[in-house]
């Protein structure tokens, strides 16, 4: 008997890949380096594995215009890609991390926003890259002999100097200790509607009675 197979791959889980040339990006990161330095500094002892983290409003600050806008940029081609652009966004928080050699991220996600994304600034020959979490509940897959997005439970992103990476803010993540021996900076940020319970909300289904 023939049997014809179909596959249906549902729920998938974006992540949005941005790279600005080499050449671009070197001068541009300079600045970046600059700008973030100066706000550290002096910089304080942290705690051996952790880093250092900027106050939350790098996108309010002027030095960081031309790296808000590329934000913004970026974010409404996401949300042209989901069509949900008819739902203005607005960044709800930038900040920028310096992680010295050891220092981690632990697993997280972004509560509260419905996009978020880091930009390298800064990144040793070595990485680590961005390390993002199998979402599904519960995994069972017996070893194939290949990797693919059917029998990973993580996937690695890598972090290079010049690229942003947006994700789904739910979508868990972490970035594994630095081994190289200079400084991984990177600039993170998230995104929410700015009227969501106003705009976006209501119920998707229409009433069967009654008037509207
Ligand atoms: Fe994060």
């Amino acid at each position: 008997m023939k049997v014809k197979q179909q596959v249906r791959e549902l729920f998938p889980t974006p992540l949005w890949v941005l790279d600005i040339p080499p050449s671009d990006a070197e001068p541009f990161n300079a600045k970046l380096r600059e700008a973030i330095e100066k706000i550290v500094a002096p910089r304080p002892n942290v705690p051996s594995g952790s880093n250092w983290q900027t106050p939350h409003d790098l996108h309010t600050r002027p030095e960081f215009a031309d790296f808000t806008q590329l934000i913004e940029i970026s974010a409404r081609s996401v949300a042209q890609f989901l069509q949900v652009d008819r739902y203005p966004m607005m960044i709800t928080g930038c900040w920028a991390n310096i992680n010295p050699p050891s220092a981690y991220h632990p697993t997280h996600n972004h509560p509260n926003n419905y996009l978020s994304g880091v930009y390298y600034v800064s990144v040793p020959a070595a990485g680590p890259d961005l390390i993002f979490q199998d979402p599904r509940p519960v995994s069972i897959m017996p070893w194939t002999g290949k990797l693919t997005p059917h029998t990973a439970n993580a996937a690695a992103e890598q972090a290079v100097p010049g690229r942003m990476v947006l994700f789904p803010s739910w979508l868990r993540h972490h970035v594994p200790s630095n081994e190289g021996t200079s400084e991984r900076i990177s600039i993170s940020f998230n995104l929410m509607f700015r009227n969501f319970a106003e705009t976006a909300a209501s119920p998707r289904w229409k009433a069967t009675a009654g008037e509207a």
